[in-house]
């Protein structure tokens, strides 16, 4: 493998970024905040040695968009560009091809949860590690083939840039009519040459509860007022809630919501949302369909309650990729995801998902030097 180390020198600002996405809280809620003022995306223009020509090499100099009206990105050693159909990534050793949605709804999603917990596999090759401050940008890294052969590549950055370059390509590459976060049925094309942007839906806000949502001052509850209709998956979900009534004096803590109804006008697919926190038990439930555009390599135990409709997982070593079990969960059902494995979800119809968190920053460390097991419980 290939490693570089420290991160690169700071990157040149970038003259063609209109709008600066908003930066999303850490899942973890402890990941210290950065300064993001010296983050700024790296336009190919900086880079001297820019290849040129399509295909998995296609890096056009200048800094101009290319042919299809795509810019092209640079970080660190990596080298990213896009066409009609697919995305060119390349580092010192090797290249990969992606196809461009998939890449786009990974980089989505790898964007709005601030790089996740643990590991974010755009695919087989290509992805991030989370380091609570500091991201490593991998190719082939967890994949046995690249492994083997020595042509797998890594290269780490401060969270910052590495969030400021990838919002910058998310937002270059989002074609007008194309939503990252929706189900396919719900969601325009996103490919063919570059048309227009979609700002709003690629720096969408996402919802991490303080305490729990629909409390005074927390995140809101859903409604058609605030713009979440019920979704056309869900039309058979009471939408009524519960009566609280709480002692005086105690209004402000005594609470509860209807968490299907709330659920059922989600717009987004495979998007965690903290609704519910104690210390650091976080609740993230999301609804599915299609399939989770990453594959997610755990750091922890996560916990999965299957609230309706159904989700097929592949459950794999996080490391090597080679197969563990296939996991069907049916409404009720409950698994517990260990620390080392990387899963991906497939569902065929819109399904509830509640995935339950430990946010407790000290778990990966733990679990990584054998003091706390990769599975919570023996049966
Ligand atoms: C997960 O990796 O555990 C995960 C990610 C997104 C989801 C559900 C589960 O929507
Ligand atoms: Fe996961």
């Amino acid at each position: 493998m290939t490693t570089t180390q420290p991160p690169q020198p700071q990157p040149q600002p970038d003259p063609q970024s209109e709008s600066e996405p908003q930066a999303q809280p850490d899942p973890s809620q402890s990941d210290p905040q950065q300064s993001e003022s010296q983050a700024q995306a790296q336009p190919e223009s900086s880079r001297s040695e820019a290849r040129s020509e399509g295909g998995l090499g296609s890096l056009v100099g200048g800094g101009g968009p290319n042919e299809a009206g795509y810019r092209s990105f640079v970080l660190g050693e990596f080298t990213f560009s896009r066409d009609d159909y697919f995305v060119y990534v390349g580092w010192p050793t090797g290249s990969h091809v992606a196809s461009a949605d998939a890449f786009l709804k990974a980089l989505q999603r790898d964007v709005a949860w601030e790089f996740f917990y643990g590991i974010v596999n755009f695919d087989g090759v290509i992805g991030t590690v989370n380091h609570y401050g500091t991201v490593d940008l991998f190719a082939g890294r967890y994949n046995d083939a690249w492994r083997k052969a020595e042509l797998d590549h890594l290269q780490n950055f401060p969270t910052p840039q590495i969030r400021a370059t990838f919002a910058a390509m998310l937002d270059d590459w989002t074609n007008h009519g194309f939503d990252p976060f929706a189900s396919p049925d719900e969601t325009g094309s996103a490919f063919g040459p570059k048309h227009g942007h979609n700002t709003p839906a690629v720096t969408r806000r996402r919802v991490t509860a303080t305490r729990m949502v629909g409390l005074h001052g927390d995140e809101p509850l859903r409604s058609d007022a605030t713009g979440h209709r019920v979704n056309r998956q869900f039309t058979d979900v009471a939408q009524d809630e519960p009566l609280v009534e709480a002692e005086a004096g105690f209004e402000d803590q005594v609470h509860a919501f209807n968490l299907f109804g709330y659920l059922s006008r989600s717009d987004v697919t495979w998007n965690p949302s903290v609704v519910s926190v104690c210390r650091h038990s976080l609740y993230c439930p999301t609804t599915e369909e299609y399939i989770l555009p990453i594959i997610h390599g755990n750091d922890r135990v996560e916990w999965f309650l299957q609230l309706s409709d159904t989700i097929y997982w592949d459950v794999e070593d996080r490391d090597s990729g080679a197969v563990r079990s296939k996991v069907t969960m049916h409404p009720g059902d409950v698994a517990a995801m260990p620390a080392d494995i990387r899963h991906q979800g497939y569902a065929p119809k819109r399904a509830m998902l509640l995935v339950w968190e430990n946010a407790d920053p000290d778990l990966p460390h733990l679990i990584a030097t054998g003091k706390l097991p990769t599975n919570p419980i023996d049966i």
